[in-house]
């Protein structure tokens, strides 16, 4: 038996997770999203037990198919993709109810044409029922369907009940401020805001969601977790693979929209937003929109500016050559593209003054790893060495959000013998020698909580705008330098040295993870 189920003091903290009868509609049944994360998610969410009675998913794309046609895509995604093998009984019950409608985004008939195939499933197993709306497509068709959802009449189904309609929305939320209070105006003069679930799916995982068990279900850090006693905090977010195929979306993007402006800042909202009074979703989310607000805006130009962007060229991942991006398929030959991206934030509340948070990401980078590490102030003088010269390791906490979950703390410790020499150890803690290795993946989390209604893992509107507020004017100011202060770093490093310099000036070095 695995310790978590024997130890006699476990608290659930879920609420009751029972979601109603349920129809997941796909937007976008096609595409590469779909077949590798919300297919094999469903199926996942089915194999335990969790998915509502009567459920039923539509897939939703141009591509004129039939049901069956869909129904085999969906069992070869989940072959491919799924954490759990396909298992025929489950398959059994779920393909019959896994159904397709073909039609244009921009198509109001089309859209009443799916609303009639909803009305006939209801009358089918005659009950009412909840409809959720999965958009997963390329942002340019976004718009459009949210207002034939509205035209349609499907979006108002059951409204102000808790069964009423909802909307998922993919990344990326908007290119920039604007565009993506754009989209927000549209969405709001559709549906209300309890009804919209703004994906960022690092919230789905299960180490980010442990962030704020390990804060505030544990009374040791909140007494050490600010400028008193913290140092300096760094985010990490690493990526080993390169743009692959997908310079076509990418060089539109570059990681400071594509990582920085959505991930890591949600990593950095929950690491240092204040307690939430309760654990609903706008608590949390009031909290986070707050310790936004308090982000400096940042100086760009000259020595202290506090961004450094690069591109990474030709170099060895695990040992083989792999091309630069400049030589990636699709990229222009004057790209000004950042494929890393490192911000040096204050946030000017009592908390924090002072202490400098440092992100960064990148692709092809020495290896997957996303960690958020507190490094602790140092304890004073040295009393185990003779001379202050020598001195003692600092304290540091970090989760490893992936791979390998886990958290980890460097602790200063005598070295075994006759002499008082110290040495740092590292205290270790793994999730999966714990609790064994077959988590959910991020997806199953949030369309299970999609349907349940509960938008505590989403991202709110205000959230979304504060965030682009502060990475906008970087994008400008990149857009008018194009390729000045662009700077380089090998594939299979840890970044450029620009990054490296952000943290000198402040005595700092960024960690190996
Ligand atoms: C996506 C980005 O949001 O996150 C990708 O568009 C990136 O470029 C991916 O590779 C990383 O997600 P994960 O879950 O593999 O860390």
């Amino acid at each position: 038996m695995p310790d978590h189920e024997r130890h006699p003091f476990l608290h659930g903290l879920s609420k009751h997770r029972g979601a109603p009868p349920t129809v997941v509609v796909i937007f976008g049944a096609s595409g590469d999203l779909t077949a590798r994360k919300l297919i094999p998610a469903i199926y996942n969410l089915a194999l335990d037990g969790l998915l509502p009675a009567d459920f039923h998913l539509i897939g939703y794309g141009r591509k004129a198919i039939p049901d069956e046609e869909f129904q085999r895509d969906a069992a070869a995604a989940i072959r491919e993709f799924s954490r759990r093998e396909l298992k025929d009984e489950i398959w059994a019950g779920l393909a019959p109810r896994t159904l397709y409608v073909s039609g244009g985004y921009d198509e109001l008939a089309a859209f009443e044409r799916l609303a009639a195939r909803i009305a006939g499933l209801e009358k089918r197993v005659g009950q009412e029922l909840q409809t959720l709306f999965y958009v997963s497509t390329p942002p340019s068709v976004f718009a459009p369907i949210i207002r034939n959802l509205g035209a349609s009449g499907l979006a108002s189904r059951y409204v102000g009940q808790p069964h009423q309609s909802k909307v998922i929305i993919e990344k990326p939320f908007g290119k920039d401020l604007a565009s993506a209070r754009e989209l927000n105006r549209v969405i709001t003069s559709v549906f209300a805001e309890s009804q919209v679930f703004r994906i960022d799916h690092y919230l789905g995982k299960e180490t980010v969601q442990d962030l704020l068990v390990q804060r505030f279900a544990n009374a040791i850090f909140e007494p050490l977790w600010n400028r008193n006693f913290v140092d300096h905090v760094q985010i990490t977010v690493a990526e080993e693979v390169g743009v692959g195929t997908r310079a076509g979306y990418y060089e539109q993007s570059g990681a400071l929209r594509d990582m920085i402006q959505n991930h890591t800042m949600q990593l950095l909202a929950l690491t240092a937003m204040e307690p939430p009074v309760s654990l609903d979703a706008e608590s949390i989310r009031d909290e986070k929109v707050k310790l936004l607000q308090a982000i400096q805006p940042l100086r760009l130009d000259g020595a202290a500016s506090d961004v450094a962007r690069a591109q990474y060229t030709a170099g060895l991942l695990g040992g083989k050559p792999v091309p630069g991006y400049m030589q990636e398929p699709d990229v222009a030959a004057d790209s000004s593209t950042e494929t890393f991206a490192a911000l040096r934030l204050q946030i000017n509340n009592w908390r924090w003054h002072g202490v400098p948070f440092y992100l960064r990401s990148g692709k092809r980078m020495a290896r997957r790893v996303t960690e958020i590490a507190v490094r602790f102030k140092r304890a004073p003088g040295n009393l185990f060495a003779d001379s202050d010269r020598f001195q003692l390791a600092a304290n540091t906490l970090a989760f490893q959000i992936q791979p390998d979950e886990g958290m980890s703390m460097i602790l200063n410790a005598k070295i075994p013998g006759l002499e008082t020499r110290t040495q740092p150890v590292k205290m270790n803690f793994r999730y999966a020698t714990t609790f064994g290795s077959n988590t959910p993946e991020a997806y199953e989390r949030l369309v299970l909580d999609a349907m349940i209604g509960d938008g505590t893992l989403f991202i709110r509107g205000d959230e979304t705008e504060r965030s682009w507020q502060l990475v906008t004017p970087i994008l400008e100011h990149w857009k008018q330098e194009k390729r000045a202060g662009l700077d380089a770093y090998s594939a299979g490093s840890w970044g450029p040295k620009s990054a490296a310099d952000l943290l000198a000036a402040h005595g700092h070095v960024w960690r190996e993870p």
